[in-house]
């Protein structure tokens, strides 16, 4: 066990990997394991208000998803469309300020409609930050941003030469929130799949074989367990960190 003061992370990023493989070990067609992935979701969201973690992005379709078979996608989209109709009222009652990243125009109207009404209704609410990465690729946010900044020099409202770090980072998705600290992917493989390719610089990796329908808490505080473990450095040695420790 972690000591009482352990750090928990104030952002959470988490690659839901593994519903398809789970619904075929069972020799269930994938949209299964879609829908039992969602139960992972409000168990993961529960986990979250509980820990005090304040910033939860979850990665639920990326812009490589669509294409897949366009069966497989048409489901996925009728479940999106029942998550947001179902599920909203109880998020907005438990504090939960919804947000969707990802390229809106893509999907239906009557799913982008309902994504708008989430982001609406639940405006006000500051007990955890939902981010739901939706139509979302990692190399498009960046492109995205370059693309404002470009348009705004070209504008001449901008000098090339301001262009820091700091004004490409207020353009990409999640701007104004603190970066992961924590990113979490089920399922078994070692890779970020183009997910906050900018945002996760820094982030602390952690990868589980348990496949996403599978998760539950204990699944959950592993992972915090092994971050509350970890020396952050963002590249300065452990001396410069933790001073007192290093020169007792
Ligand atoms: C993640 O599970 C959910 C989405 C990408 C929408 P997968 O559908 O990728 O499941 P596996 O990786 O094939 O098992
Ligand atoms: C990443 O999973 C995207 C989501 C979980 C939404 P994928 O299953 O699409 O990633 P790859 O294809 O294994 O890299
Ligand atoms: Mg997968």
């Amino acid at each position: 066990m972690p000591p009482a003061s352990a750090p928990v992370p104030r952002h959470l990023a988490v690659i839901m990997d593994g519903n398809g493989r789970w619904a075929q070990r069972r020799r269930r067609p994938r949209v299964v394991g879609h829908r039992a992935g969602a139960r992972a979701v409000n168990l993961t969201i529960d986990f979250c208000l509980r820990q005090g973690i304040e910033v939860l992005t979850l990665f639920a379709f990326s812009s490589e998803n669509w294409g897949r078979p366009e069966e497989e996608v048409g489901a996925l989209m009728k479940l999106f469309l029942n998550a947001l109709e179902r599920e909203v009222d109880e998020l907005d009652r438990r504090g939960v300020r919804v947000r969707f990243i990802g390229e809106r125009g893509r999907f239906a109207e009557a799913i982008a409609q309902r994504m708008a009404a989430a982001e609406a209704q639940t405006a006000g609410n500051a007990r955890l930050q939902l981010n739901i990465a939706a139509s979302y690729g990692g190399r498009q946010d960046i492109a995205t941003a370059a693309r404002a900044l470009a348009r705004e020099a070209a504008a001449g409202r901008l000098d090339p030469d301001s262009i820091d770090e700091a004004m490409v980072g207020a353009h990409v998705a999640l701007a104004g929130l603190p970066a992961p600290d924590l990113f979490i992917r089920t399922g078994g493989d070692r890779r970020i799949s183009n997910f906050l390719l900018w945002q996760l610089a820094y982030t602390e990796l952690w990868f589980t074989e348990t496949l996403w329908p599978d998760v539950d808490a204990g699944v959950l505080q592993q992972a915090l367990d092994d971050y509350a473990g970890r020396e952050r450095r963002f590249g300065l040695t452990s001396a410069q960190i933790a001073p007192v420790e290093a020169s007792a």
